[in-house]
Order: C-alpha cells, then sequence, then structure tokens
C-alpha cells in the first residue's frame, strides 16, 4: 500500500514539477516588473496561495510600495500585472480592445463556454441594451421596481405587529433584488415565480463554482473538466421552460402587429427581442442571455446591498438621517424616480459602501491581447493579465479624507453636493472604480443605483433593523481578490415604531 502511495505522489510531483516549467517558460515576459511576494519557479506557488487568503494584503503592499507604476503578483497559472494611480488608470481606459481586452479577460476569467455560452461574451448585445433601454426606462418602470421591493420584503421578512424578526440577511436580500430586478427583466407573474427566482439566482453561483474549479486545472484539462461540470444546457432547458411560451406569444404578436403592438411588456425581454439578430433570436438564446443578465445583476447588488446593510443595523445613530431626507423627499415628490435621484445620503450611504467594501480588491480586468507600452515605458507583454489595485486606491488617505472610516455622509455634504454629478454613486473616475471605469464599467449601474437605493429607502422608513445581542458587523469573507460580507450573518427587523 505504501509503495502505491509513494508511486502515486512521485507521479503527482513529477507532473506538478513539468507544468511548472513549462508555465515558467510559456509565461510572459515580466521580469521588469517589480513582484510582491515570491517570484522563483517553485516559490511563486506559494505566492500564489497566499494570494488565495491575503490578497487585500499583498495589494496593499504592492501599492505603498509602486503606487502610480506597475508590480505583479502571482497567480496559480498566470501572473497578474497590477497597476495603481489616476494616470495609468486613464491609460487602461483608453487602451483600444485589441490591446488591453476587457472581453478575453472575461473569457478567461469566467470560461464562458462552459458557464454563459462563447456567444454572451464575444457578442455582447445585451450591454448596450441595458446601458440604453434598461436606463431610459428606470422612470417609467419605476411604480414597478417599488412595488416589488415593498411587496418581496413584506413576503420575505412577514413581521406580526411590533415584534422583532431574525433573518438570514444575504438570502433575504438575494430574494428581494431577485424579484425585483425580473420585474423589471420578465414582469409578472414570472418574476415571482420560485423555481424561476431559485433558477437565476443559483445560476450565478453555478457559474462562479464552475469557472473557479476550471481555473484550477491547467488549460489542456480545461475541456475536460468543463463538459464535465458544466451546468448550462440543463439551466438553460429549465429556463426555456418558463420563458419558451412567453416569447412565442411576443412573437406571434410581433408578427402579426409589427413591433410596437398595444400591450408589447416594456421590460428587458422584449428589448432583448428586439435587438437579437439571426441565431440570437432562437429562444435557447434568448433564454441564455437572461440567465447572463441575471447572473451580472442579482449577486453583486445583493453583496453590496447586504454590506450597506450590516453598516445600517450596526449603527444605529446612521437611520434618522436617511429617515428625515427619504421622508422629506417622499413628502415632496412621491416615491418616484425623481425622489431616488434627489436622495442624496441615500446615495452617499451606498457609495460610500462601495468604496469601503465593493466586490473585489482589483478592477477593470483586461487580458493584453497584443504587447502593450505604458507611457512610463512599462511593457505588458502579449497573453499578461492586467487590473488595478482598486482596493488600496480606495483606501488612500491622500484621495479621501480618513480612508480607512466608514463615513456614510462623505458624498453628501456640502462641498460634494456643489460637483453634484461626478460625486454620484453612478459616476466613475480613476478613484472610484467598484464599477470599472471607461467604456467596459458596468452598464447596469444606473439600474443598480435606482433600485439600491429605493430598497434602503423602503428600510430606513418602514422597519428597524439591528444585530442579534446588539452584535456587531461580522466579518467579511474573502477569497482571492473577491470580497463579500458574511452570507449566514443574520439580521432583526421590526415594523418601525415610530
Ligand atoms: C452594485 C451592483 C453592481 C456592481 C458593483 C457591478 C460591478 C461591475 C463591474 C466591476 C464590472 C466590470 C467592469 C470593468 O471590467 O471595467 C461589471 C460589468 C458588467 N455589469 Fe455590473 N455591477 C453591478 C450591477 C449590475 C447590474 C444590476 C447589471 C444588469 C442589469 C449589471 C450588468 C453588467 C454587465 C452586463 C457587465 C459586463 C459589461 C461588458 O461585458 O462590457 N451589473 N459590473
Amino acid at each position: 500500500m505504501l509503495q502505491y502511495v509513494s508511486l502515486l505522489s512521485c507521479a503527482l510531483f513529477t507532473l506538478f514539477l513539468s507544468f511548472a516549467i513549462s508555465r515558467y517558460l510559456r509565461r510572459p515576459n515580466l521580469d521588469s516588473i517589480p513582484t510582491v511576494g515570491p517570484g522563483g519557479l517553485l516559490t511563486s506557488y506559494w505566492g500564489a496561495l497566499v494570494f488565495l487568503f491575503h490578497a487585500r494584503e499583498t495589494l496593499q503592499k504592492g501599492y505603498t510600495n509602486y503606487k502610480g507604476m506597475a508590480f505583479k503578483v502571482p497567480g496559480l497559472f498566470y501572473w497578474n500585472v497590477i497597476l495603481s494611480g489616476p494616470k495609468l488608470v486613464e491609460e487602461i481606459r483608453k487602451a483600444p480592445e485589441d490591446y488591453l481586452s476587457a472581453r478575453e479577460g472575461f473569457s478567461d476569467i469566467l470560461k464562458p463556454k462552459y458557464t454563459l455560452g462563447h456567444e454572451t461574451i464575444h457578442n455582447p448585445y445585451h450591454v448596450s441594451v441595458i446601458l440604453t433601454q434598461l436606463t431610459r426606462n428606470l422612470a417609467a418602470r419605476f411604480p414597478d421596481i417599488i412595488d416589488e421591493i415593498k411587496t418581496s420584503f413584506d413576503d420575505n421578512i412577514q413581521l406580526v405587529d411590533y415584534e422583532w424578526k431574525s433573518v438570514p440577511a444575504y438570502e433575504t436580500i438575494v430574494r428581494v433584488v431577485c424579484r425585483t430586478s425580473n420585474r423589471v427583466f420578465v414582469g409578472l407573474p414570472l418574476c415571482r415565480d420560485p423555481d424561476w427566482n431559485d433558477l437565476v439566482s443559483g445560476f450565478a453561483l453555478d457559474v462562479v463554482k464552475v469557472a473557479v474549479t476550471i481555473g484550477l486545472f491547467p488549460d489542456f484539462v480545461a475541456p475536460f473538466v468543463g463538459r464535465l461540470l458544466s451546468n448550462l444546457p440543463r439551466s438553460v432547458r429549465r429556463g426555456m421552460k418558463h420563458l419558451q411560451p412567453i416569447i412565442e406569444e411576443r412573437q406571434k404578436n410581433l408578427d402579426e402587429y409589427g413591433s410596437d403592438w398595444d400591450e408589447k411588456p416594456n421590460d428587458m425581454l422584449s428589448w432583448l427581442m428586439d435587438e437579437a439578430e439571426g441565431e440570437e433570436c432562437s429562444v435557447q438564446n434568448l433564454t441564455r442571455r437572461m440567465l447572463t443578465i441575471n447572473f451580472s445583476a442579482i449577486h453583486t447588488s445583493s453583496i453590496n446591498f447586504t454590506h450597506a446593510l450590516f453598516y445600517l443595523a450596526a449603527n444605529p445613530q446612521y437611520v434618522e438621517p436617511l429617515r428625515e431626507e427619504v421622508e422629506a423627499t417622499i413628502e415632496e415628490e412621491g416615491w418616484s424616480k425623481n425622489a431616488i435621484a434627489k436622495m442624496r445620503k441615500v446615495d452617499s450611504f451606498l457609495k460610500e459602501t462601495l468604496r469601503f467594501e465593493g466586490l473585489s480588491f482589483v478592477s477593470m480586468l483586461r487580458k493584453a491581447v497584443k504587447d502593450f507600452t505604458f507611457s512610463d515605458g512599462t511593457l505588458v507583454p502579449a497573453g499578461s493579465m492586467v487590473s488595478v489595485a482598486s482596493f488600496p486606491t480606495h483606501r488612500d488617505n491622500e484621495t479621501y479624507e480618513n480612508a480607512d472610516v466608514f463615513d456614510p455622509f462623505r458624498f453628501a455634504n456640502e462641498k460634494q453636493v456643489k460637483e453634484q454629478a461626478c460625486q454620484q454613486m453612478v459616476s466613475t473616475n480613476p478613484e472610484f472604480l467598484t464599477f470599472g471605469h471607461g467604456k467596459n464599467a458596468c452598464p447596469g449601474r444606473f439600474f443598480a443605483a435606482t433600485e439600491l437605493k429605493a430598497m434602503l429607502a423602503h428600510i430606513v422608513v418602514t422597519y428597524d433593523v439591528k444585530f442579534e445581542n446588539k452584535g456587531l458587523r461580522p466579518a467579511n469573507i474573502t477569497f482571492g481578490a473577491a470580497n463579500s460580507p458574511n452570507t449566514k450573518a443574520k439580521i432583526m427587523f421590526r415594523k418601525r415604531v415610530v
């Protein structure tokens, strides 16, 4: 037995060593870029493991030593080139797609062939639908958004009188975000269908699980592992059971009455059907596209909102200023998109959450598809993965006063309000990177801001919230560059005592 174990260990070690050598020989030449942590043939694996569990500290160290320049940190299968400082961030923003490619960056990370579908990444027509149609229709669809927020909080929390009730925070927020988003994506009654909600919220987790697992194997094994693990065909079939009758009915009306038939639903599915061309018009591909949009929308918004809710629950002193603002605005305007736009403190609270927490410690991931030289002479060879050190940028005292303090109304003070437009949570800049920056910045951020602001406004005027036993905010969960609130933590709600 012992003999077999030693033989197997030897074989695995030889495989690992030959893989390490081939990775080392095939790597783009990044010698001129300083390394943070161990950088040798074998020690870089140790660096890659350290990065999995201490990405934040590693990035901070790189930023402190090389702010305004490039540095590199080892990953298991490639090196990450990390840039910082407004000048280099602007250069990434301006770099053409055929040099620093967002599409190829997403592709390397998300393994779309096995998770979202190749076309979704390489023919991203839904991105402009989100940016234009969804954003333009926010005011028109706002009554539905607020209605779904109110009913889904009611349905999910189910309070009795003025008693406190403890609920799993993240799970509850995912349900509210999922229903509210889908009210605009596919409308009633599907947005309340338990199987649809389960599918679209679970799909994102499947994508991440499969992509991360494939990413743990070298490229040549990816097709085997990918085919073995992929849930995409099953998820699309499950989604088609819901969408097929709706799409066929809408298609019939389109054929009969033309593109602007009376009663045509004003939702994401209709906008996609209007824009889709060729093969993309099929029920299967429209379903896949809808799954992708949900993938982009649900957990991104829920993670950030849960972070915000945790700050609110741990700091009762933040509640009153928010309530005053929301009540005054609603009294003047009623619940409308315009009212939401006027809520500066609510906006600032969420923007501060995005600055302080965010989804990831890095942003603006790109893959160099041709050699790219920055103005300071840094050469990033083709094949390298490039991103920006967003977390250390957001915590830089030279940019944000007391940057390590969560200061919910920092973007709502008088001076900031004068510079209104550029201080809102949807405005990206080289020092506010949670939505990315430039032509690839998140196209759903206008929708996300309206939805999340309406959720926060609704919570503060409807409920009291706290942690059990006057608890403090639970520690975040991090893995590699990803940053999430504790997804098991509970929050207590009760009807607001006026
Ligand atoms: C607080 C919530 C959200 C955050 C923090 C967020 C963040 C991001 C980030 C960082 C990117 C990559 C940007 C880059 O590479 O430079 C991105 C891309 C994207 N986001 Fe969001 N997002 C959020 C909500 C949403 C929502 C609600 C939608 C859809 C309605 C959405 C749709 C997308 C899409 C489709 C892309 C890919 C864009 C492309 O392919 O060029 N996001 N998002």
